[in-house]
């Protein structure tokens, strides 16, 4: 197993092209659509076809980002995604993180405790000076994730019917009636922060 990431409950490793019946489950859930499509679900062949195959040619292009598998090492079982990469247009230093979690995953926990290790992994051993995010304004759970990780909100925009096509296939952008929020965390304000919580626990 190509293991990317450990922290206490959870590995993050490469996907294979075995994962494709999780993708699929995955993306086939209404509520865990509810925020990216409005509900309906990936076919199979895009998985199959477009975005595994994406995930799989990340790291061709070296170990340090890309798309990773989330499995919960009591059961084995596959939580979902995380993704910690430049996203399009990023400025150097700047990592986007981002993650996708089956409903039976939900609220232990698991969002958080990854995000967290990962933004130190990016600022600690990565060489990362900035970690954006972006969600819909009304997906709460990811917007606490994103603040739990100590991340702040920066600015607020409307995608266009455009991007919402290309970004999550949505025909009918009425569906949608509200912004994106987007959080950034800079290493100076991390660091900073990791110094705070040192003095709390000492
Ligand atoms: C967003 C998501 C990853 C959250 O993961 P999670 O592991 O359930 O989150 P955590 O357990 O770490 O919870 C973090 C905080 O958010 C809160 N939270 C989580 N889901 C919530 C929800 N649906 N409504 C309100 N609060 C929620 C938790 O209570 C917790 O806050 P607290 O400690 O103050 O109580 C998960 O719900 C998911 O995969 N959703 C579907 C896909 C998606 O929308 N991805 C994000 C797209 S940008």
């Amino acid at each position: 197993m190509d293991v990317f990431l450990e922290t206490e409950r959870v590995v993050l490793r490469r996907f294979t092209e075995a994962d494709a019946d999780d993708l699929v489950a995955l993306n086939s859930d209404p509520e865990v659509m509810r925020y990216l499509t409005g509900g309906p679900p990936t076919p199979r062949d895009v998985i199959e076809r477009e975005i595994l195959p994406a995930y799989l040619h990340y790291y061709e292009r070296g170990d340090r980002y890309g798309y990773w598998a989330a499995i919960e090492k009591a059961t084995g079982d596959f939580l979902g995604w995380f993704h910690f990469r430049p996203g399009e247009g990023a400025g150097p230093g700047e990592v986007e993180l981002g993650y996708r979690l089956r409903r039976a995953a939900w609220g232990k926990g698991y969002g958080t405790e990854v995000s967290r290790a990962l933004i130190r992994k990016g600022f600690a051993k990565l060489d990362v000076q900035r970690v954006v995010a972006s969600t819909y304004e009304y997906n709460v759970g990811s917007r606490r994730v994103m603040e739990k990780a100590g991340m702040t909100l920066v600015r607020t925009y409307r995608l266009t019917p455009e991007e919402l096509r290309e970004m999550f296939g949505i025909e009918d952008p009425e569906i949608f009636d509200g912004d994106e929020v987007e959080y950034a965390l800079e290493k100076v304000d991390w660091e900073r922060q990791q110094a705070e919580e040192a003095l709390h626990q000492g």
